[in-house]
């Protein structure tokens, strides 16, 4: 029987998930600077209040809304400030579910939506599983990462229907500028294209520059459709839970929430312990948040304690976010250069391909894991490269 052409042609891993797999395999301990699951770095939750929070008895009822319970969702508008309303918010299982709901929402097979690159690589399928296509805008680096206003106008097709960001962006870091915000706001507007604003990583400021938009909330009246999506996976740092949301705002919201909520009733995806537990869950998570933070820089320091022995490599800035991109001259591909940190040196890195970062000469660090892990990484990769 034939599948749907929606799902990859073949399952084949790449070189380096096979490598990885083989050499794991053999029993060989490989140093993950790759980690981004914060439920295997080390941290301490807490777990009894977490536990006590996913049994209220409440969890034993069952009386779904399609938004999702008012009480987790009036906890999540006080997380958010920025005037955000309870009716503003709908919840979703992740924010990998939210993108299908808003695909749906706002295109039909065949259209298209665009993404700035280098960014988070699910977008891709995210986007064919609904039968569109994401079409890659180039960013470029120039001291800090940029939009391209020129590019994006170029690439949009009469079959668009929105422009995806990730503010601050998986694996650059990059905040977007006030400046970057309303030439978006205002893009979108005139094209009548919708804007999704990924902000998972808002909370995760590093370096950030004095004129960044923290978040798109802070724009409470945009002149375009805006729907910005977060989650409890980066916000609490508790992936495992699977609690993600869409807040609506700017023209058409009441009319977007309502097809929003019929899409999320066909599915009522969202569970009831984590939708009880969510108020407290969210009283928990600057405490991890805190640590995680602390880890960032810890990791971020030692790299560039690290680097001060390898003038030939170097790092990018890292406004926010989980990842650093470290630059190294491109003597071989980025993809080789991965596998051979993996196969020599027992490290595991991405290649900059992964993220669709143009050319060669960057490897994608995550900032994530303990400390000493990140150390012994650095300390028999950066040889190597
Ligand atoms: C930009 C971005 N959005 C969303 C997610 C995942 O969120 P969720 O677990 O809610 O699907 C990630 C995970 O790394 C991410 O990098």
């Amino acid at each position: 029987m034939r599948l749907s052409s929606r799902l990859p042609h073949g399952f084949t891993p790449n070189a380096l998930t096979a490598s990885l797999a083989a050499l794991k395999a053999g029993g060989r301990e490989i140093l993950d600077l790759t980690v981004s699951n914060p439920t295997r770095c080390g941290f301490a939750y807490p777990e009894a209040e977490i536990r006590t929070a996913l049994s209220a008895p409440t969890v034993l009822s069952y009386d779904p809304d399609p938004q999702g319970s008012r009480t987790a969702r009036e906890a999540i508008a006080r997380h958010h400030g920025h005037g955000l309303r309870a009716e503003d918010l709908l919840l979703t299982a992740s924010t990998s579910e939210a993108y299908g709901l808003l695909f749906k929402l706002l295109a039909d097979p065949g259209d298209d939506i665009l993404v700035p690159s280098p960014s988070y690589p699910l977008f891709d399928w995210l986007a064919r599983l609904e039968g569109l296509s994401a079409r890659s805008v180039p960013s470029y680096f120039h001291e800090r990462w940029h939009l391209d206003p020129g590019t994006l106008e170029a690439a949009v097709t009469p079959r668009t229907r929105a422009v995806v960001v990730v503010n601050p962006n998986n694996p650059t870091g990059h905040f977007l500028s006030k400046t970057e915000w309303s030439d978006l706001t205002a893009f979108c507007t005139e094209r009548k294209l919708a804007l999704l604003v990924d902000e998972v990583f808002s909370d995760y400021a590093l370096e950030p520059p004095a004129d960044r938009l923290d978040t798109a909330l802070q724009d409470a009246d945009p002149p375009c459709p805006v729907f910005v999506l977060s989650g409890l996976s980066k916000v609490a740092a508790l992936p495992q839970l699977k609690l993600g949301w869409i807040a609506v705002r700017g023209p058409g919201a009441a009319e977007h929430m309502e097809g929003l909520a019929f899409l999320a009733d066909q599915y009522l995806s969202v569970s009831a312990p984590v939708q009880a537990a969510a108020p407290r869950l969210l009283e928990l998570a600057p405490a991890i948040r805190d640590q995680i933070r602390q880890r960032l820089r810890a990791n971020l320091a030692a790299l560039d304690a690290a680097l001060s022995a390898h003038p030939h490599l170097s790092r990018l800035p890292v406004e926010g976010g989980w990842s650093v991109l470290l630059r190294r001259p491109a003597v071989d591909g980025d993809d080789a250069c991965a596998l051979r940190l993996l196969e020599h040196a027992s490290v595991l890195a991405h290649p900059g391909s992964f993220f669709d970062l143009p050319g060669d000469g960057h490897l994608v660090l995550s900032l994530l894991g303990p400390e000493s892990t990140f150390r012994e990484g650095l300390a028999r990769g950066l040889s190597l490269l």
